[in-house]
């Protein structure tokens, strides 16, 4: 979606990636295959390439910095040092004094220890490769307390309060090499197995709420110093605070409405911003619900029912052209305008069920 874009600009776009055939390969001027460990092949990709910049957050350090010395990387490896690692990425935001909810560090997975710090219930989180929910457990009674330490034995963890959140909505802040700022409108979302299921534009939430989040998602990308997109997700407490739980330095689920009900789509936003052209407006057009499409929904190896979004006027379909659908990978999505949230939500949810 970002060679789309990036294409539509008049660029060319050069794909690196270990695991080929990849669907961004298949629309890319150029890919190279190789794994990210092959300084040769990275070295030959950054010559080849006016600006880098990356989607997938767990890229090592050393082949990231291998790039940044030959071109600029956007943002910077030192961004997603920060983001790519949650402990790391809480001690910034405590040491930078963002809103988050309690947690406690288990290093070598001394779960019981940090446990007793930030209290029951609580959730853990591996420290390096999460995403999707994976690497979680939440923690409600002490018995699962005792699971966890065996699960978890020897990983660096994080514990952290289970927040008793009222809605769940995620800010994606575009920035420039200049330090130009400009942010999409909340998108309110709904989770199903930790996994990011439902996205509504306008997020129903009160307009001082949504005025706090989009303070708080410029202030976190001026303080990265990131270049390019930083999305921020977070949680409005049933207390009426907001809380920082995410930070993912690239384009997010979370903002694929606006490929479809935003002036500008977070993937062109991410071209102007990593190549120094000035920022697209991001008014909504429409009220936009987006449905992620999950590998669960090919039963017993089955297409999807796709004339179920086809055959709907004020649906669109979007598929990423991944080779093999398994359960819970994130094969495409829907996205429904309406007069309203509540008419584009009760549509939407009609065509997932037909689906
Ligand atoms: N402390 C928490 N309290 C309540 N819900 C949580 C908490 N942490 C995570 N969740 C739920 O699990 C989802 C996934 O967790 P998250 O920390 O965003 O990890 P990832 O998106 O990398 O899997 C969140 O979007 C939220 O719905
Ligand atoms: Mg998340």
């Amino acid at each position: 979606m970002f060679a789309h874009a990036a294409q539509d600009l008049g660029y060319r776009v050069h794909v690196f990636e270990p695991q080929c055939p990849c669907p961004a390969g298949a629309v890319a001027d150029r890919e190279t295959c190789a794994p990210f460990e092959d300084l040769a092949a990275l070295e030959a990709f950054a010559a080849s390439v006016d600006v880098v910049t990356y989607e997938f957050e767990n890229i090592p350090a050393g082949p990231l910095r291998a790039v940044e010395a030959i071109v600029p990387l956007h943002p910077s490896s030192q961004v997603l040092h920060v983001c790519q690692n949650r402990a790391r990425e809480k001690a910034w935001l405590r040491a930078n004094g963002f809103p988050h909810a309690r947690y406690a560090e288990a290093l070598e997975g001394d779960i019981e220890s940090a446990a007793s710090e930030v209290g029951i219930p609580s959730v853990v989180k591996t420290a390096d490769f999460g995403y999707d929910g994976k690497g979680q457990m939440k923690i409600s009674t002490p018995q699962d307390l005792v699971q966890a330490s065996a699960i978890f034995r020897g990983r660096r963890c994080v514990v952290e309060q289970w927040v008793d959140f009222e809605r769940e909505v995620s800010v994606i802040c575009a920035r420039t090499a200049s330090g130009e700022t400009r942010v999409f409108p909340p998108a309110e979302n709904l989770h199903t197995n930790h996994i990011l299921d439902v996205s509504i534009v306008p997020a129903r939430i009160p307009a001082a709420a949504e005025a706090a989040a989009c303070d708080l998602a410029v202030r976190v990308a001026n303080r990265l110093g990131a270049v390019g997109l930083v999305a921020v997700e977070m949680f409005l407490t049933t207390w009426g605070e907001v809380l920082v739980n995410e930070i993912a330095p690239r384009p997010h689920n979370s903002g694929h409405w606006s490929m479809d009900g935003c002036e500008t789509s977070q993937f062109e936003q991410q071209v102007r911003a990593v190549c120094g052209l000035p920022l697209g407006p991001t008014g909504v057009i429409r009220p936009t619900v987006m449905v992620n499409i999950l590998g669960d929904a090919w039963r017993r190896g089955t297409e999807p029912n796709w004339s179920a979004v086809l055959s709907e006027p004020r649906a669109r379909l979007h598929l990423y052209g991944k080779p093999e659908p398994r359960p819970g990978r994130k094969m495409g999505h829907f996205t429904v305008q309406g007069a309203s949230v509540a008419d584009a939500l009760e549509l939407a949810l009609a065509i997932k069920s037909r689906l």
